[in-house]
């Protein structure tokens, strides 16, 4: 961690800086799954979950801003290259169908949704009120996207 005049103690910093850039790499990899999605979906849907599924890439990419700059102003250096938002469990290649990819995708979403409510948890009680409330956006955007994939998904 570098120095900085920031009023927050290296341990709080820490903490936050950890989780975020745990929260930055799932990121980076969500979206790179969005894409898939966006790129291989067929089927009698195809105009409207092509659309829908890239109307979530703006988004996401101001919140990996907002994530990545938040560990860079803790002191911490953000770390978004590809090896690293690698994860291991690779999208489908094999999805086509619209409901496979709103599967994947919600899938995802939610995932990713949990690991972020962690976070805002866990940096709040480490008394970095301002990385919990950053977090939270993320997490209000991460929960309306999976509520627009899961209303796709709904037969009733
Ligand atoms: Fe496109």
């Amino acid at each position: 961690m570098r120095q900085t005049r920031l009023g927050l103690s290296e341990n709080t910093r820490a903490v936050s800086a950890e989780l975020l850039q745990n929260n930055l790499a799932e990121a980076l990899n969500l979206r790179l799954a969005i894409k898939q999605a966006h790129w291989t979906v067929r089927g009698p849907h195809f105009q409207q979950l092509h659309e829908l599924f890239d109307s979530f890439v703006a988004p996401l990419d101001a919140e990996i801003d907002e994530i990545a700059e938040r560990l860079a102003t803790l002191g911490g250096t953000p770390d978004g290259r590809a090896e690293t938002a690698a994860g291991s469990n690779p999208y489908p290649l094999d999805a086509t169908s619209g409901t496979a990819h709103l599967i994947a995708l919600a899938d995802r979403f939610a995932a990713l949704g949990n690991t972020v409510r962690d976070a805002i948890e866990a940096t709040d009680t480490a008394g970095d009120a301002d990385t919990a409330d950053l977090l939270t956006g993320t997490s209000r955007f991460l929960d309306q996207s999976l509520w627009f994939l899961e209303a796709h998904l709904d037969e009733n």
